[in-house]
């Protein structure tokens, strides 16, 4: 079918101003027609710019979203629009699939944070401890561990031990934000997400008091303090439907900034007020690379076959709980 230009623009129109949206255009039409030719499918996560988000994405989502899609890609090629794990757990998923990432560098503070041997070191120093990984880590750090989870299914991975005590890392506020919830013991890590660190609640705070009945959404990887004073805490996705859900007449999402613009493109009736942070990984990604690499078919994820099956394992057991 022939890209409708005029309706993808309208579609954005409200966060892309027209002069910007034409230096788009070129690398979006080219994006469209490589796609075509080299069977791709663009999986784009909630905190790509809205010209990817909504521009050239087949496939958007949280974390969860994206790994539980990329296990039913049936295209040749996947282009993961995000960072590193993201890929790895695509590859992980949909391993006869050639998964390429626009630019390898797109990490992230959490996945740097822990090395295979500190989960080893964890095991030994807590035997018997069932051991979580954040999905936001390696494929080398999810292979150490006995299951995986996200922030869209912390708390049931937790809850589905039945134990009063278990490891997750490397977040240690979302351990923290986690232990609140369900009431079990979490050991953690001192990792954290380099984005929502930065949010305090004095800011939620001085926002409540410059635009009262704000509904205040924040992701779990906030500190504590921060998702205290939040109407709402969860997952890019669980954010995203919680303002479907509830036409909230004014909206701060305390997260990544692109999510923002990502979601007020479906509800002209929610004011978003922004302040917010940018991942710097997230933002490596461009039209432009996006457009280079399946031009050369070049980042390609590879994962080292003696560590890939057991972070399947890990990845695997985790979509089995839900
Ligand atoms: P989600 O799983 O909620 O999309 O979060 C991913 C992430 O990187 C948050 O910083
Ligand atoms: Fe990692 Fe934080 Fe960026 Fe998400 S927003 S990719 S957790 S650094």
């Amino acid at each position: 079918m022939p890209l409708d230009l005029t309706q993808l623009y309208q579609n954005v129109a409200r966060v892309i101003p027209p002069a910007e949206w034409a230096l788009f255009l070129p690398d979006i039409e080219a994006i469209t027609r490589l796609k075509r030719e080299r069977n791709a499918v663009i999986l784009a996560h909630n905190y790509q710019t809205p010209e990817i988000f909504h521009g050239v994405a087949d496939i958007v989502g949280d974390s969860l979203a994206l790994a539980r899609e990329a296990m039913h890609v049936e295209a040749d090629v996947i282009v993961l629009a995000g960072v590193h794990f993201m890929a790895e757990t695509a590859k992980l998923l949909n391993p006869s699939k050639t998964v390429l990432i626009p630019d390898l560098r797109a990490g992230c503070s959490l996945a740097e944070s822990i090395t295979p041997a500190d989960v080893r070191l964890m095991r030994e120093r807590y035997p018997g401890v069932p051991v979580i990984t954040y999905v936001n880590t390696s494929a080398a750090v999810k292979a150490e561990s006995d299951i995986c989870c996200t922030s869209g299914n912390a708390k049931k991975i937790v809850e589905s031990f039945g134990v009063p005590e278990v490891i997750m890392l490397p977040d240690e506020y979302l351990a923290q934000n986690i232990a609140a919830e369900t009431g079990v013991k979490i050991i953690s890590w001192a990792g954290h997400c380099e984005v929502h660190e930065r949010f305090t609640a004095r800011e939620i705070l001085e926002l409540r008091r410059a635009h009262p009945g704000i509904t205040v959404l924040a992701h779990p990887e906030c500190p504590p303090e921060v998702v205290a004073v939040a109407d709402f805490a969860g997952s890019t996705a669980a954010m995203s439907d919680y303002v479907a859900r509830e036409q909230p007449a004014r909206v701060v999402l305390i997260t990544e900034c692109s999510m923002s613009d990502n979601v007020a493109v479906k509800h002209p009736n929610t004011q978003f007020i922004r302040p917010c942070n940018l991942c710097p990984h997230m933002k490596r990604i461009t039209l432009s690379n996006i457009r280079e690499c399946l031009e050369t078919m070049q980042s390609e994820v590879v994962i080292d076959p003696a560590i890939a099956g057991r972070a399947r394992l890990a990845v695997e057991r985790m979509l089995a709980v839900l």
